[in-house]
């Protein structure tokens, strides 16, 4: 059956950024969150980032207006009963996730297909708590939704074939390239991606090279678009953090988060979102490196 209706769960960073490429893409969307605020801040981000693509020349102005009415907004999970596909972007948080998939259940029709945004979490587990364990797969997005090109597809132990190939048409309608996993924690790209950031963080809280060096390292070494420690503060240090302590659950020591990034989220530095991390961040530009990773201490007076 073709998916024409999506219900998207959350309307945060990522809730907002796939309800933004969905209706671009032709798709009908209803976005929800449980804070009313959460849905007007999503509805006038999504209509601001379309008008800036018609000011600089990627959308046209019949494009837009095409595609704002295919969004609605919906506090209450109602919206979700004629949905082919529901995408989950709630917290990164198992119960929580369990809990919007078990409300669904109630309201959504038997071939609604339930996709989770979560970057960690098993789907197997997801699926347990519902009663289509076959009909739960990952839609893995990265951040920001509407530019980055990959979706990560995990299937866990019940999803069907069928749902990973309808997840494919969306996926490939949406503009991204799909990739598929097993579920296992970190998936493809975080398995690979969190050690080296972690890494880094090792490297300067090793004092082996300085924040600034480490990042030009790896931009100008390895034509990465950013160095690993700003990436980091992008994606929020505690966040990386959790995620480093799922991977080192599973996979052991190698996974071990350093010293320096629990430090530094202990000390409340979580990146951009709290204007400091590995750098100092002010009305969302970097400004110059965290003065707390420059060794200022001493004995003397
Ligand atoms: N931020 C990233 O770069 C990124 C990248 C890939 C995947 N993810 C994953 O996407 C998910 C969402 O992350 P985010 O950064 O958008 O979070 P966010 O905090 O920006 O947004 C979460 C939204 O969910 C809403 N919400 C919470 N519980 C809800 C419920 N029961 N019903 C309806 N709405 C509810 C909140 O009000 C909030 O608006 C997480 O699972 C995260 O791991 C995040």
């Amino acid at each position: 059956m073709a998916i024409q209706k999506i219900f998207v769960v959350g309307a945060g960073l990522m809730g907002s950024g796939i309800a933004q490429t969905a209706i671009v893409n032709g798709y009908d969307v209803v976005l929800n969150d449980q804070r009313q605020e959460a849905l007007e801040r999503a509805q006038m981000g999504i209509q601001k980032a379309l008008e800036r693509e018609v000011e600089k020349g990627r959308m046209t102005q019949e494009a837009m207006d095409a595609a704002l009415p295919h969004l609605a907004l919906d506090i209450t999970i109602e919206g979700a009963k004629d949905a082919d596909l529901v995408i989950e972007a709630v917290f990164e948080n198992l119960e929580a996730k369990q809990k919007v998939f078990q409300q669904l259940e109630e309201v959504c029709p038997p071939h609604t297909i339930f996709a989770s945004n979560t970057s960690s979490i098993s789907l197997t587990a997801l699926a347990s708590a519902t009663k289509r364990p076959s009909r739960v797969v990952g839609m893995h997005f990265f951040s920001p939704v509407p530019k980055m090109r990959l979706c990560e597809v995990i299937y866990g132990l019940l999803t069907d074939q069928e749902v990973l190939s309808e997840i494919k048409t969306v996926g490939e309608k949406m503009g991204k390239t799909l990739i598929l996993s097993d579920d296992k924690p970190g998936f493809i790209v975080n398995r690979a991606l969190l050690p080296m950031l972690n890494e880094a963080c090792v490297i300067v809280g090793s004092n082996i090279g300085s924040v600034e060096d480490m990042d030009n390292g790896m931009k100008l070494g390895c034509n990465h678009p950013m160095g690993p420690l700003e990436l980091a503060d992008m994606i929020g240090l505690d966040i990386l953090l959790n995620v480093m302590n799922v991977l080192s659950k599973e996979y052991g020591e190698k996974y071990h988060p350093s010293m320096i990034l629990r430090k530094m989220v202990t000390a409340g530095f979580l990146g951009r979102k709290s204007g400091a991390g590995f750098y100092i961040y002010e009305n969302g530009k970097k400004v110059g490196v965290n003065p707390v990773l420059v060794q200022q201490h001493s004995l003397e007076q």
